[in-house]
């Protein structure tokens, strides 16, 4: 090493330990920080946090599609679905309708889940002209917002989930409404044989 060279590295020595020093020096690691509910003298509300401005939306969570969001078109509610079905969301549909609906409604949607059974006020069974013209949007909101004495499933069910149970539970009620004119002729013939002996169970209308 030349005589220069030394000098260069000394200097150059000298130069980091006070850059690295300096972080301290300067507070660096310890900045003045304002925390969510302190106080400050700074702004007229006294408070260190800002109240958000209007109309801020947090990420994830600008619900502008109606449709999806609220179960409306246009203020009205929807009776389409706001996104293309295929057979396995109606297949998803069936199996969250069987694990959060049909402990009240019962699987077959008439009402008498268990937990009615053992007391719970008893849900309108699904099957009445009343809720067959329901828009499938109604069943939506109730589903978001509750309805009655029905709590809301929002926090359980997200939002695509509850339009397949909205779509399942069209399906459920048109499984026990087909016109017979839209049964292919073998099913039409068999609706002809005598019904099996277990087979006619009552159902019961909403009161
Ligand atoms: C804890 C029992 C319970 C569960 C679970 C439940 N419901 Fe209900 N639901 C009720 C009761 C009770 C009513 C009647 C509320 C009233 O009239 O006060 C009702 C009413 C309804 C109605 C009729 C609203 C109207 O227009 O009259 C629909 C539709 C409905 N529920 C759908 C669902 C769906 C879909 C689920 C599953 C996501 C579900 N419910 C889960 C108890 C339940």
């Amino acid at each position: 090493m030349t005589l220069n060279h030394k000098v260069f590295v000394a200097a150059w020595l000298t130069a980091s330990i006070f850059v690295l020093a300096g972080c301290d020096m300067l507070d660096m690691y310890d900045q003045k920080r304002f925390k969510t509910y302190g106080r400050t003298e700074f702004f007229a509300d006294k408070r260190q946090s800002r109240t958000l401005i209007e109309g801020t939306v947090a990420r994830g969570e600008l619900r502008e599609n109606e449709h999806l969001f609220a179960g409306t078109v246009n203020g009205k509610l929807a009776d389409t679905f706001p996104f293309n079905l295929k057979k396995e969301d109606l297949m998803r549909g069936k199996e969250r309708f069987n694990i959060y609906c049909a402990p009240c409604h019962a699987e077959t949607g008439q009402g008498n889940g268990m937990i009615v059974q053992r007391g719970y006020r008893k849900p309108p069974n699904f099957h009445s002209d009343v809720y067959r013209e329901k828009p499938v949007g109604h069943f939506f909101q109730v589903i978001s917002n509750g309805f009655g004495v029905m709590p809301s499933y929002a926090a359980q069910v997200d939002v695509k989930d509850r339009w397949l149970i909205a779509a399942y539970l069209k399906a459920l009620q048109l499984s026990q409404n087909v016109p017979a004119k839209d049964l292919s002729e073998t099913d039409r013939q068999k609706l002809d044989q005598p019904a099996a002996p277990n087979a006619a169970e009552e159902s019961e209308g909403h009161k």
